[in-house]
């Protein structure tokens, strides 16, 4: 399992930060999804929601490389009324097909990070490895290293990874 790429979605911040710091644990290459149309202001903050609960698929920018030259893809999103963030809707509507094996890592406030798993696992049509769930708060804090750090260790063992269930590991 040596083929492992990072790919994220954040409008605020702490998915970015989450993936700088799982790319920083793991050495593992980084990759952006990123709004066509900025989500900025009281504007943004609308359309977030109106793209969450109507479920669109808004227009994003993705410059990475192709997901078919990885093993194992880790998404990490933020979750959008107990959704998925819609940009990676859109990413994954697009790029799914491609994925051979996935985790998910999902930064959170609160509830909703396994429903937003579902909505992920539905579109690709396969479910993830591994599970995190993490809290807005932990990962500002830089209180996640614990669960990266696992993340990490079991993707680069590998063990027993075509049979292994999702794991879900939550931090707070
Ligand atoms: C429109 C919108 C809806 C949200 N809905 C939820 C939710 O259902 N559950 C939750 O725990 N957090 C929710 N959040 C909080 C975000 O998931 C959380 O702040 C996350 O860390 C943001 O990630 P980012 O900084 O990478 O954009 C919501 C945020 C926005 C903007």
């Amino acid at each position: 399992m040596n083929r492992i790429g990072i790919v994220y979605y954040s409008r605020s911040g702490t998915g970015r930060a989450a993936a700088e710091r799982l790319a920083e644990i793991s050495h593992w290459p980084v990759y952006e999804i990123r709004d066509r149309h900025p989500r900025t202001g009281l504007g943004g903050d609308m359309r977030c929601m109106m793209d969450a609960l109507a479920r669109r698929s808004p227009d994003i920018q993705y410059e990475g490389p192709s997901l078919g030259g990885f093993d194992h893809v880790v998404l990490i999103t933020p979750v959008w009324l107990r959704s998925v963030a819609a940009p990676m809707r859109t990413f994954l509507q697009r790029h799914g097909s491609e994925i051979a094996s996935y985790s998910v890592a999902c930064v959170l406030s609160g509830y909703g990070g396994l429903r937003a798993v579902d909505d992920i696992a539905t579109i690709i049509g396969a479910k993830p490895r591994f599970i995190l769930l993490l809290k807005q708060y932990d990962v500002i804090a830089e209180e996640s290293d614990d669960a990266l750090y696992k993340l990490t260790e079991q993707l680069k063992a590998g063990t027993a990874f075509d049979e292994a269930p999702a794991e879900i590991s939550t931090i707070g």
